[in-house]
């Protein structure tokens, strides 16, 4: 049973205002929790609720704390609840809206994954082994996929795409991995010096540095990993991308790259360049999110060589999953849980994604807090693949510290991408 409920506001990684949790419980142990935010947040996704006004440029959350302390404390402490399941819905139920518009999806995510913490803690667990029973799943440490060049809507570079990543897919453990990023982030940053003088950073970590395009980006990445003494290639360090095609999108399948418009047909062929002169395991949002044409087109001609994942598409919503999954619009899905705004719904679209064969990879937002929450969802569900951003920075180093934590206190628990995902 939950006795009390507290919440207040907290600055996220960007300096704005984001929601923080906490539930007293019957035993007196408290359970904490804070939602994080997006910032090329997709057109479908649950809805925040912001103040408006002047304060943090309208940014303020004082309302969606509002919500915490008031109607959804009222529900949370009315009874006992047996299940995660009951509780999300009768706070689904509560706010009445299609998107968690009224209570705001960060004052629901921060209470449901408080409410995680608090199941697990009553079942003499940890999260991720509750989680991995709740769901069926086989526990498993994921490759993690370091952003280590930021551009697009995360940084003030010319680059229009906004992720490039690095993923140990050859380590032998989430410490080698991690050691290995951090390698990595640490020789990146000794080029970047050499070519550009100084650089800024992106949002989630990665350097900004004024690369024109996508070519000298990854030129660069190739480099740095081959400064390291590490192999860029899909099964040893994959790269991966986060185009987040939205960004860069003119409307009507039309996308602007480099200064140069393109029509689907170009677009996909852009990427087949790209998959051929580079080791890419991953390419997410490659297409706009209500481009469907689009993810037909790039399914159909790279789907056996790429993972093509949907994030703005899916927004972690089982059912626009299962619509992908039947127009053939993607093999894999990000998973995130304040796009949907609990965590029932979050197990539900990776539920979904299983079912349709389709691969998940678990995911943290540009504008984060120091909640760890992610990484064990990643270990509990045992999806293979995690990206947290780069391998510094509090907020990002908090998901794989707590990884390498688990790997620790959990000795047998299998690293790496699951069976038949090596791209
Ligand atoms: P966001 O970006 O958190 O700013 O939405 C992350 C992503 O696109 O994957
Ligand atoms: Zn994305």
């Amino acid at each position: 049973t939950v006795s009390a409920v507290a919440a207040r506001h907290i600055l996220d990684s960007r300096g704005y205002p984001t929601v923080a949790v906490r539930l007293t419980l019957g035993d007196g142990t408290t359970v904490d929790a804070s939602a994080p935010a997006g910032a090329s947040t997709g057109e479908f996704e649950a809805v925040e609720l912001r103040d408006g006004g002047d304060a943090f440029s309208g940014r303020g959350v004082h309302k969606a704390v509002a919500s915490v302390t008031g109607e959804l404390a009222e529900v949370l402490t009315s009874r006992p609840w047996a299940t995660l399941h009951d509780l999300d819905a009768a706070m689904i139920d509560l706010d009445g809206t299609e998107n968690l518009a009224r209570l705001g999806a960060n004052a629901v995510v921060a209470v449901s994954i408080a409410a995680t913490r608090a199941f697990a803690h009553v079942a003499g667990t940890s999260v991720h082994a509750w989680l991995s029973r709740l769901t069926g799943s086989a526990e498993r440490l994921p490759v993690p996929h370091f952003n280590v060049l930021n551009g697009g809507a995360h940084a003030a570079n010319p680059l229009d795409f906004q992720e490039f990543m690095v993923a140990p897919v050859g380590a032998a453990s989430e410490d080698e991995a991690v050691r290995m990023g951090a390698e990595i982030y640490h020789a990146l940053a000794a080029r970047v010096k050499q070519s550009f003088g100084t650089a800024g950073l992106g949002d989630e970590g990665g350097f900004a540095p004024d690369l024109a395009n996508p070519h000298e980006a990854l030129d660069l990445l190739v480099a740095a990993i081959g400064d390291t003494g590490l192999t860029a290639a899909v099964d040893q360090v994959a790269i991966a991308i986060d185009p987040a095609a939205n960004g860069f999108s003119q409307g009507e399948g039309r996308y602007r790259i480099d200064g140069t418009v393109l029509d689907r047909g170009q677009l996909v062929e852009y990427y087949e360049r790209l998959l051929d002169a580079y080791p890419l395991r991953s390419v997410e949002d490659g297409f706009a999110e209500d481009d469907y044409e689009g993810w037909r087109l790039m399914f159909d001609a790279t789907c056996h060589r790429v993972q093509l994942v949907g994030d703005d598409l899916y927004v972690t919503d089982a059912r626009r999953i299962e619509e992908g999954a039947l127009r053939g619009w993607s093999n894999a899905v990000l998973i995130k849980p304040n796009q949907i705004g609990t965590v029932t719904g979050t197990l539900d679209a990776i539920a979904v994604a299983r079912e349709r064969n389709m691969r998940c990879m678990v995911s943290h937002r540009s504008g984060e807090t120091t909640d760890d929450f992610i990484a064990d969802l990643a270990v509990g569900t045992g999806v293979g693949q995690i990206k947290s951003g780069a391998p510094a920075r509090g907020e990002r180093v908090a998901k794989y510290n707590r990884l390498t934590e688990i790997e620790a206190d959990c000795p047998g628990i299998p690293y790496g991408l699951t069976e038949g995902t090596a791209r």
